[in-house]
């Protein structure tokens, strides 16, 4: 089916056929525009830019390429087709038909889990907002751009459902959305790493890479939910967040790049040297590294969580690849291994495994993400340097969970808080590390120029040419 982008609100849901639910939509619609102009990316209103938009969901229509003025641009409503006879894969209502409706005493939970995902995507757009004015490329530029658009269309996506769903309360919910802002004092954004501010494009990079990786498992665990709708919306945001944390490694891996090939041409590792030839030094790189997976791994909650079981067993949120694992999905006598700080040390106890369900997304985390750090590795190594960055240890620098009663160093020994402040320098970034990264982040917008801290990427976007108009401004 392909979407009519001549409608108000593009969308594969027949909107049309549902007069109230368009027009409670089209009354949202005007709040958003008004919410992206205040706080969405930073003049660029009369800017074209060289997007990719969906115009079916099908392997041929999700992604199609062209320059689009950002004020004309159209977020529309997108779910996957529906599976016929599909069954909940897990929980108590395991083998039963999917539902179509919310059920009446899930209302509640589905809800909230509807809106804190709701929340993390418009948070990053107003987190990402001043970065268009310090782009080191057209190429980067263009990649954020696709990155807040899409972020804004998952925005459109949770509100559909909500809209759609759940009513009065569902419709709150959305202008709720719209009203909290990240970082804001009196009403943030829900989740801890989406008020942090994302200064430079590192930060940015490391954010894709990490938080948006993030995303992909709560979506991922979200498009095993029992309720139809939610499971089909979320399938197709997952295809659109690959792209996200596509820019965060290859962000990254090319900084990385460039600083070990002039680390190789200039034969030093000395840092003070490094920035004095503009390149970021790779110790700032593992500190940068250390911050957002520590800030990420706290997104998914505390290791031992009531509400995490209750969630599974009542088949609202599943695992991650739940139909891959191996047992009789309900885990009623499973346990699962979390840590404890016991006698000054860290411990391995065994948890109830559906207690356990939100340190065991934490670890399907960790190995996709060390996955990266190795690629990331391979970068480094091919220029000749011997230096490897490590995802540090699950428990450093945690602010959630029974973690962050101590202080862990990124290797995984429990330190006191003297011996935590005498080096918390070297395992995070410092006022100094950020200043200098900030004093790197000027604007580039030459086509096929790319800022001094970073290397070219391998190819284009959609086969294009590194030197074409990936934005274009008028
Ligand atoms: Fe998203
Ligand atoms: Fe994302």
């Amino acid at each position: 089916m392909t979407i009519d982008y001549a409608e108000k609100i593009p969308n594969n849901v027949n909107l049309a056929g549902n007069r109230t639910l368009q027009r409670a939509l089209e009354h949202w619609q005007p709040e958003f525009q008004s919410w992206w102009a205040d706080v969405g990316p930073e003049n660029t209103r009369n800017t074209d830019v060289y997007l990719r938009t969906a115009i079916s969901v099908d392997p041929k229509g999700w992604a199609h390429f062209d320059h689009v003025r950002m004020q004309d641009y159209r977020w529309g409503i997108f779910l996957n087709p529906a599976e016929p006879h599909r069954r909940i894969g897990f929980g108590a209502h395991k083998g039963e038909a999917a539902w179509q409706e919310v059920p009446g005493e899930y209302r509640a939970n589905l809800r909230r889990l509807i809106v804190t995902q709701g929340d993390t995507e418009p948070a990053s757009v107003e987190q990402q907002r001043h970065l268009g004015l310090t782009c080191p490329s057209l190429y980067d530029l263009r990649n954020l751009f696709q990155v807040n658009v899409e972020e804004g269309r998952h925005l459109w996506a949770m509100v559909y459902l909500l809209h759609a769903y759940f009513g009065r309360d569902g419709r709150e919910e959305a202008e709720a959305l719209l009203e909290r802002r990240s970082g804001d004092a009196d009403n943030p954004r829900i989740l801890g790493a989406f008020n942090e501010p994302t200064p430079d494009w590192l930060a940015f990079f490391m954010f894709t890479y990490f938080t948006d990786r993030d995303g992909k498992f709560q979506l991922a665990s979200l498009a095993e939910s029992g309720f139809d709708p939610l499971a089909r919306t979320t399938r197709f945001m997952l295809t659109e967040e690959a792209h996200h944390m596509f820019v965060g490694e290859s962000g990254v891996g090319r900084v990385l790049q460039r600083t070990a090939e002039v680390m190789a041409r200039h034969k030093t590792d000395d840092p003070a040297v490094l920035r004095g030839l503009g390149v970021i030094d790779l110790p700032t790189m593992q500190r940068y590294l250390n911050f957002h997976f520590s800030v990420t791994m706290d997104l998914f909650g505390a290791d031992v969580s009531s509400n995490a079981a209750t969630f599974y067993s009542t088949g609202l949120k599943g695992r991650f690849e739940e139909a891959k694992q191996n047992d009789d999905h309900l885990l009623s006598d499973a346990t699962y291994p979390v840590l404890e700080i016991r006698d000054g040390t860290l411990a391995t106890v065994q948890a109830p495994a559906l207690n356990a369900l939100n340190e065991k997304l934490r670890d399907d985390f960790v190995r996709d993400s060390a996955a990266g750090v190795e690629r990331w590795n391979r970068i480094i190594a091919k220029a000749g340097v011997p230096y490897t960055l490590h995802v540090p240890h699950k428990a450093f620098h945690r602010r959630i969970g029974p973690l962050a009663a101590a202080h862990v160093d990124p290797d995984g020994n429990v330190v006191g808080a003297e011996q935590w402040q005498a080096n918390v320098h070297r395992w995070l970034p410092t006022a100094e590390d950020r200043a200098f990264v900030a004093s790197l982040m000027g604007r580039v917008v030459e086509p096929g120029k790319f800022a001094n801290w970073i290397a070219p990427p391998a190819r284009g976007i959609n086969n294009q040419p590194l030197d074409f108009e990936y934005v274009r401004f008028s």
